[in-house]
Protein backbone atom coordinates (compact mmCIF):
# COMPACT_ATOMS: atom_id res chain seq x y z
CA UNK A 1 0.00 0.00 0.00
CA UNK A 2 2.86 2.48 1.34
CA UNK A 3 4.89 1.57 -2.11
CA UNK A 4 1.94 1.94 -4.33
CA UNK A 5 1.35 5.52 -2.54
CA UNK A 6 4.61 6.79 -3.16
CA UNK A 7 4.28 5.68 -7.07
CA UNK A 8 0.92 7.44 -6.40
CA UNK A 9 2.48 10.69 -5.17
CA UNK A 10 5.06 10.66 -7.80
CA UNK A 11 2.81 10.21 -10.48
CA UNK A 12 0.67 13.37 -9.19
CA UNK A 13 3.56 15.61 -8.84
CA UNK A 14 4.31 14.36 -12.90
CA UNK A 15 0.77 15.62 -13.61
CA UNK A 16 1.53 19.00 -11.90
CA UNK A 17 4.73 19.98 -13.71
CA UNK A 18 3.45 18.23 -17.38
CA UNK A 19 -0.16 18.46 -17.23
CA UNK A 20 -1.60 22.05 -16.25
CA UNK A 21 -0.44 23.56 -19.82
CA UNK A 22 -2.21 20.80 -21.52
CA UNK A 23 1.11 19.22 -23.29
CA UNK A 24 0.39 16.40 -24.90
CA UNK A 25 -3.38 17.23 -24.35
CA UNK A 26 -3.97 17.83 -27.98
CA UNK A 27 -4.98 21.47 -28.54
CA UNK A 28 -5.04 22.01 -32.15
CA UNK A 29 -2.51 19.16 -32.81
CA UNK A 30 -4.60 16.49 -33.52
CA UNK A 31 -3.74 14.48 -30.51
CA UNK A 32 -6.66 14.27 -28.04
CA UNK A 33 -6.95 15.80 -24.89
CA UNK A 34 -7.00 13.57 -21.68
CA UNK A 35 -8.90 14.13 -19.19
CA UNK A 36 -8.35 12.33 -15.89
CA UNK A 37 -10.22 11.14 -13.37
CA UNK A 38 -9.40 9.96 -10.01
CA UNK A 39 -10.37 8.28 -7.04
CA UNK A 40 -9.70 6.25 -3.49
CA UNK A 41 -12.03 2.89 -4.61
CA UNK A 42 -10.71 -0.86 -5.69
CA UNK A 43 -11.82 -1.77 -9.81
CA UNK A 44 -14.76 -3.73 -8.26
CA UNK A 45 -16.59 -0.70 -6.29
CA UNK A 46 -19.83 0.57 -7.26
CA UNK A 47 -17.58 3.83 -8.47
CA UNK A 48 -15.38 2.41 -10.52
CA UNK A 49 -17.83 0.41 -12.48
CA UNK A 50 -19.78 4.09 -12.70
CA UNK A 51 -16.76 5.67 -13.46
CA UNK A 52 -16.10 3.36 -15.88
CA UNK A 53 -19.27 3.88 -17.97
CA UNK A 54 -18.77 7.44 -17.76
CA UNK A 55 -15.23 6.85 -19.68
CA UNK A 56 -17.09 4.71 -22.71
CA UNK A 57 -19.67 7.20 -22.87
CA UNK A 58 -17.55 10.31 -23.17
CA UNK A 59 -15.19 8.46 -25.33
CA UNK A 60 -18.06 6.77 -27.73
CA UNK A 61 -19.50 10.62 -28.21
CA UNK A 62 -16.43 12.68 -27.99
CA UNK A 63 -13.41 10.30 -28.64
CA UNK A 64 -12.02 12.58 -31.39
CA UNK A 65 -11.09 14.62 -29.08
CA UNK A 66 -11.14 13.90 -25.28
CA UNK A 67 -9.74 10.65 -24.08
CA UNK A 68 -11.16 9.47 -20.48
CA UNK A 69 -8.55 8.09 -18.18
CA UNK A 70 -9.70 6.62 -14.89
CA UNK A 71 -6.99 6.12 -11.98
CA UNK A 72 -8.48 4.04 -8.67
CA UNK A 73 -7.10 2.94 -5.32
CA UNK A 74 -5.47 6.51 -4.46
CA UNK A 75 -3.14 6.25 -7.59
CA UNK A 76 -3.08 9.83 -7.44
CA UNK A 77 -2.86 9.98 -4.15
CA UNK A 78 -5.22 10.60 -1.28
CA UNK A 79 -8.81 12.17 -1.50
CA UNK A 80 -7.98 15.45 0.18
CA UNK A 81 -4.43 15.30 -2.27
CA UNK A 82 -6.86 14.64 -5.59
CA UNK A 83 -9.37 17.30 -4.45
CA UNK A 84 -5.95 20.25 -4.32
CA UNK A 85 -5.18 18.36 -7.86
CA UNK A 86 -8.79 18.83 -9.50
CA UNK A 87 -8.36 22.92 -7.67
CA UNK A 88 -5.39 23.45 -9.76
CA UNK A 89 -6.49 21.67 -13.18
CA UNK A 90 -3.48 18.85 -12.66
CA UNK A 91 -6.16 16.61 -12.72
CA UNK A 92 -9.95 17.09 -14.23
CA UNK A 93 -12.19 15.19 -11.75
CA UNK A 94 -11.87 13.65 -8.87
CA UNK A 95 -14.49 11.38 -5.95
CA UNK A 96 -14.12 13.35 -3.06
CA UNK A 97 -16.36 12.33 -0.14
CA UNK A 98 -18.55 15.40 1.40
CA UNK A 99 -16.45 15.29 4.54
CA UNK A 100 -13.33 16.02 3.14
CA UNK A 101 -15.24 19.02 1.16
CA UNK A 102 -15.81 20.65 4.59
CA UNK A 103 -12.20 22.10 4.60
CA UNK A 104 -12.66 23.95 1.56
CA UNK A 105 -16.15 25.16 2.37
CA UNK A 106 -17.89 25.21 5.52
CA UNK A 107 -21.13 24.79 3.49
CA UNK A 108 -20.34 21.24 3.05
CA UNK A 109 -20.91 20.84 6.67
CA UNK A 110 -24.54 20.16 5.99
CA UNK A 111 -24.05 16.84 4.84
CA UNK A 112 -22.25 15.85 6.56
CA UNK A 113 -24.08 16.08 9.83
CA UNK A 114 -25.05 13.12 12.12
CA UNK A 115 -28.46 11.39 12.05
CA UNK A 116 -29.57 14.43 9.03
CA UNK A 117 -31.72 12.23 6.84
CA UNK A 118 -34.45 9.83 8.09
CA UNK A 119 -34.31 6.96 5.69
CA UNK A 120 -32.14 5.77 2.81
CA UNK A 121 -35.06 7.67 0.61
CA UNK A 122 -35.62 10.70 2.38
CA UNK A 123 -31.63 10.79 1.70
CA UNK A 124 -31.86 9.92 -1.90
CA UNK A 125 -35.28 12.26 -2.72
CA UNK A 126 -33.19 15.47 -0.43
CA UNK A 127 -29.81 15.18 -2.49
CA UNK A 128 -31.82 14.50 -6.54
CA UNK A 129 -33.96 18.11 -5.13
CA UNK A 130 -31.26 20.73 -6.82
CA UNK A 131 -32.99 22.95 -4.42
CA UNK A 132 -30.93 21.06 -1.77
CA UNK A 133 -27.66 20.93 -3.64
CA UNK A 134 -27.29 23.66 -6.04
CA UNK A 135 -25.82 26.25 -3.93
CA UNK A 136 -23.83 23.47 -1.88
CA UNK A 137 -22.50 22.03 -5.41
CA UNK A 138 -21.13 25.56 -6.49
CA UNK A 139 -19.84 26.80 -3.31
CA UNK A 140 -16.19 26.18 -3.83
CA UNK A 141 -16.38 27.52 -7.44
CA UNK A 142 -13.56 30.29 -6.47
CA UNK A 143 -11.50 27.53 -4.97
CA UNK A 144 -11.53 26.25 -8.42
CA UNK A 145 -14.13 23.50 -8.25
CA UNK A 146 -17.81 22.50 -8.72
CA UNK A 147 -19.60 19.25 -7.83
CA UNK A 148 -21.38 17.81 -11.00
CA UNK A 149 -23.43 15.05 -9.09
CA UNK A 150 -23.28 12.94 -5.96
CA UNK A 151 -23.12 9.30 -5.38
CA UNK A 152 -24.56 6.83 -2.82
CA UNK A 153 -21.69 5.98 -0.43
CA UNK A 154 -24.56 4.20 2.12
CA UNK A 155 -24.90 4.85 6.03
CA UNK A 156 -22.05 5.01 7.91
CA UNK A 157 -21.80 2.73 11.61
CA UNK A 158 -18.92 1.81 13.78
CA UNK A 159 -16.88 -1.51 13.21
CA UNK A 160 -14.10 -2.28 15.93
CA UNK A 161 -11.58 -5.21 16.40
CA UNK A 162 -12.28 -6.44 19.94
CA UNK A 163 -15.12 -4.47 21.56
CA UNK A 164 -18.34 -4.79 20.23
CA UNK A 165 -20.36 -1.04 20.22
CA UNK A 166 -24.19 -1.51 21.04
CA UNK A 167 -23.94 2.29 23.04
CA UNK A 168 -22.42 5.58 22.89
CA UNK A 169 -20.88 4.13 26.18
CA UNK A 170 -18.94 1.18 24.62
CA UNK A 171 -16.92 3.97 22.64
CA UNK A 172 -15.49 5.17 25.72
CA UNK A 173 -11.50 5.19 25.58
CA UNK A 174 -11.45 3.46 22.15
CA UNK A 175 -9.63 5.10 19.28
CA UNK A 176 -11.43 5.37 16.57
CA UNK A 177 -10.40 6.25 12.85
CA UNK A 178 -12.81 9.25 11.59
CA UNK A 179 -12.20 11.17 8.41
CA UNK A 180 -10.57 14.70 8.44
CA UNK A 181 -13.41 17.13 8.88
CA UNK A 182 -14.24 19.41 11.78
CA UNK A 183 -17.82 18.03 12.29
CA UNK A 184 -16.43 14.05 11.90
CA UNK A 185 -13.89 14.98 14.97
CA UNK A 186 -16.58 17.13 16.96
CA UNK A 187 -19.26 14.05 16.39
CA UNK A 188 -17.06 11.47 17.49
CA UNK A 189 -16.29 13.58 20.94
CA UNK A 190 -19.53 13.88 21.59
CA UNK A 191 -20.23 10.52 21.38
CA UNK A 192 -17.53 10.03 23.76
CA UNK A 193 -15.14 8.09 21.81
CA UNK A 194 -11.20 9.17 21.12
CA UNK A 195 -11.29 10.53 17.25
CA UNK A 196 -8.27 9.79 15.40
CA UNK A 197 -8.28 11.26 11.93
CA UNK A 198 -6.58 9.67 8.76
CA UNK A 199 -6.90 9.28 5.12
CA UNK A 200 -8.55 6.38 4.52
CA UNK A 201 -5.92 4.76 2.72
CA UNK A 202 -4.37 4.83 6.04
CA UNK A 203 -7.03 2.60 7.70
CA UNK A 204 -5.95 -1.00 7.36
CA UNK A 205 -2.39 -0.79 8.29
CA UNK A 206 -3.64 1.25 11.51
CA UNK A 207 -6.15 -1.10 12.30
CA UNK A 208 -3.59 -3.64 11.88
CA UNK A 209 -0.71 -2.41 14.01
CA UNK A 210 -3.64 -1.31 16.50
CA UNK A 211 -2.96 2.55 16.55
CA UNK A 212 -6.58 2.64 16.39
CA UNK A 213 -9.44 0.55 17.83
CA UNK A 214 -11.82 0.97 15.10
CA UNK A 215 -13.27 3.34 12.75
CA UNK A 216 -16.51 3.80 11.00
CA UNK A 217 -18.17 3.31 7.74
CA UNK A 218 -20.66 1.58 5.04
CA UNK A 219 -19.74 -2.24 4.62
CA UNK A 220 -17.73 -2.31 1.67
CA UNK A 221 -14.94 -0.94 3.70
CA UNK A 222 -15.19 -4.32 5.39
CA UNK A 223 -14.50 -6.46 1.82
CA UNK A 224 -13.29 -4.13 -0.37
CA UNK A 225 -10.93 -2.50 1.86
CA UNK A 226 -10.02 -5.80 3.85
CA UNK A 227 -10.87 -3.95 7.27
CA UNK A 228 -13.15 -7.15 7.86
CA UNK A 229 -10.06 -9.11 8.23
CA UNK A 230 -9.15 -7.22 11.55
CA UNK A 231 -12.55 -6.24 12.87
CA UNK A 232 -15.06 -8.64 13.92
CA UNK A 233 -17.97 -6.59 15.11
CA UNK A 234 -19.96 -4.29 12.51
CA UNK A 235 -22.78 -1.96 14.49
CA UNK A 236 -25.89 -0.92 12.85
CA UNK A 237 -25.72 2.65 15.25
CA UNK A 238 -26.57 4.32 11.85
CA UNK A 239 -25.21 7.93 12.85
CA UNK A 240 -24.43 8.99 9.23
CA UNK A 241 -25.45 9.14 5.38
CA UNK A 242 -22.23 10.79 4.02
CA UNK A 243 -23.05 11.15 0.03
CA UNK A 244 -19.86 10.93 -2.36
CA UNK A 245 -19.36 13.69 -4.54
CA UNK A 246 -17.96 14.17 -8.20
CA UNK A 247 -15.86 17.12 -8.72
CA UNK A 248 -14.79 18.77 -11.69
CA UNK A 249 -12.05 21.42 -12.41
CA UNK A 250 -14.05 24.80 -13.35
CA UNK A 251 -11.35 26.32 -15.82
CA UNK A 252 -11.75 22.79 -17.78
CA UNK A 253 -15.06 22.53 -17.62
CA UNK A 254 -15.55 26.09 -18.49
CA UNK A 255 -13.59 24.86 -21.91
CA UNK A 256 -15.89 23.13 -23.10
CA UNK A 257 -17.96 23.80 -25.81
CA UNK A 258 -21.70 24.38 -25.31
CA UNK A 259 -22.42 21.00 -26.67
CA UNK A 260 -19.48 19.56 -25.13
CA UNK A 261 -21.00 20.43 -22.01
CA UNK A 262 -24.46 19.26 -22.24
CA UNK A 263 -22.73 15.59 -23.40
CA UNK A 264 -20.68 15.80 -20.40
CA UNK A 265 -23.81 16.43 -18.49
CA UNK A 266 -25.34 13.83 -19.63
CA UNK A 267 -22.42 11.66 -18.74
CA UNK A 268 -22.03 13.03 -14.85
CA UNK A 269 -26.00 11.50 -14.72
CA UNK A 270 -24.78 7.96 -16.10
CA UNK A 271 -21.95 8.05 -13.23
CA UNK A 272 -25.02 8.77 -10.60
CA UNK A 273 -27.34 6.31 -12.19
CA UNK A 274 -24.80 3.30 -12.68
CA UNK A 275 -23.65 3.61 -9.30
CA UNK A 276 -26.75 3.99 -7.50
CA UNK A 277 -28.24 1.11 -9.29
CA UNK A 278 -24.60 -1.04 -8.63
CA UNK A 279 -24.61 0.35 -4.93
CA UNK A 280 -27.60 -1.76 -3.71
CA UNK A 281 -26.59 -4.97 -4.94
CA UNK A 282 -22.51 -4.20 -3.95
CA UNK A 283 -23.93 -3.61 0.12
CA UNK A 284 -25.98 -6.68 0.18
CA UNK A 285 -23.13 -8.56 -1.15
CA UNK A 286 -20.28 -7.20 0.73
CA UNK A 287 -22.29 -8.03 4.03
CA UNK A 288 -22.58 -11.51 3.05
CA UNK A 289 -18.94 -12.24 2.19
CA UNK A 290 -18.04 -10.24 5.80
CA UNK A 291 -20.51 -12.63 7.72
CA UNK A 292 -19.58 -15.90 5.73
CA UNK A 293 -15.83 -15.17 4.67
CA UNK A 294 -14.62 -12.58 7.42
CA UNK A 295 -16.25 -13.55 10.08
CA UNK A 296 -17.54 -10.36 10.81
CA UNK A 297 -20.56 -10.45 13.22
CA UNK A 298 -23.27 -7.50 12.56
CA UNK A 299 -25.29 -5.76 15.57
CA UNK A 300 -28.40 -3.72 15.66
CA UNK A 301 -28.28 -1.44 18.83
CA UNK A 302 -30.88 1.06 19.41
CA UNK A 303 -29.97 3.94 17.64
CA UNK A 304 -31.62 6.51 19.51
CA UNK A 305 -28.94 7.35 22.55
CA UNK A 306 -26.59 7.80 19.87
CA UNK A 307 -28.78 10.20 18.00
CA UNK A 308 -29.27 12.00 21.69
CA UNK A 309 -25.30 12.41 21.91
CA UNK A 310 -24.73 14.16 19.11
CA UNK A 311 -28.11 15.92 17.73
CA UNK A 312 -26.68 19.12 18.96
CA UNK A 313 -24.54 19.49 16.02
CA UNK A 314 -27.51 20.45 13.58
CA UNK A 315 -27.72 23.68 16.04
CA UNK A 316 -24.35 24.25 16.14
CA UNK A 317 -23.59 24.25 12.34
CA UNK A 318 -26.83 26.01 11.66
CA UNK A 319 -25.98 28.47 13.89
CA UNK A 320 -22.62 28.97 12.53
CA UNK A 321 -24.05 29.04 8.89
CA UNK A 322 -27.46 30.49 9.30
CA UNK A 323 -27.62 30.25 5.11
CA UNK A 324 -28.29 26.76 5.16
CA UNK A 325 -31.41 27.02 7.47
CA UNK A 326 -33.53 26.83 4.10
CA UNK A 327 -31.56 24.33 2.96
CA UNK A 328 -31.95 22.07 6.06
CA UNK A 329 -35.61 22.92 5.94
CA UNK A 330 -35.95 21.17 3.09
CA UNK A 331 -34.38 18.46 3.73
CA UNK A 332 -36.35 18.03 7.25
CA UNK A 333 -39.51 18.12 4.53
CA UNK A 334 -38.12 15.15 3.33
CA UNK A 335 -38.00 13.21 6.31
CA UNK A 336 -41.59 14.22 7.02
CA UNK A 337 -42.61 12.71 3.99
CA UNK A 338 -40.37 9.70 4.07
CA UNK A 339 -41.37 8.76 7.77
CA UNK A 340 -43.42 5.20 6.44
CA UNK A 341 -39.93 4.40 5.08
CA UNK A 342 -37.97 5.31 8.21
CA UNK A 343 -40.09 2.90 9.60
CA UNK A 344 -39.63 0.33 7.55
CA UNK A 345 -36.39 0.54 7.56
CA UNK A 346 -36.29 0.11 11.66
CA UNK A 347 -38.74 -2.87 11.09
CA UNK A 348 -36.07 -4.11 8.93
CA UNK A 349 -33.13 -3.78 11.47
CA UNK A 350 -36.20 -5.60 13.97
CA UNK A 351 -36.35 -8.29 11.40
CA UNK A 352 -32.97 -9.04 10.94
CA UNK A 353 -32.38 -8.46 14.85
CA UNK A 354 -35.06 -11.11 15.87
CA UNK A 355 -33.79 -13.35 12.99
CA UNK A 356 -30.50 -13.47 14.78
CA UNK A 357 -32.03 -14.01 18.22
CA UNK A 358 -33.90 -16.93 17.29
C1 LIG B 1 -16.32 5.79 2.05
C2 LIG B 1 -16.46 6.80 0.98
C3 LIG B 1 -15.10 7.33 0.54
C4 LIG B 1 -14.31 7.81 1.74
C5 LIG B 1 -14.24 6.74 2.80
C6 LIG B 1 -13.54 7.25 4.07
O1 LIG B 1 -15.70 4.66 1.55
O2 LIG B 1 -17.11 6.24 -0.13
O3 LIG B 1 -15.25 8.40 -0.34
O4 LIG B 1 -13.02 8.18 1.38
O5 LIG B 1 -15.55 6.31 3.13
O6 LIG B 1 -13.98 6.91 5.14
O7 LIG B 1 -12.58 8.00 3.96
Amino acid sequence: MKKRKRWGLALAAGLVVFGLTGCGHGSGSGEKRIVRIGHNQSQNHPTHIALTAFQEFINEKLGDKYQVEVYPGELLGSQAEMVQLTQTGAIDYCIASNSILETFSENWSIFNLPFLFSSAQAYHAAMDDPKVTDSIFEASKKAGFVAVTWLDAGTRNFYTMNKPINSPKDLKGLKIRVQQSPTNIEMMRLLGGSATPMGFGEVYTALQSGIIDGAENNELALTDNGHGDVCKYYSYDMHQMVPDIVIGNVAFMESLTREEQAIFEEGYQLINRVQREEWTKAVEAAKNRAQREQGVEFLYPDTAPFREAVISLHESILSANPDLQPIYDKIQDYNAQYTEEAEEERDGVETEKSRRVS
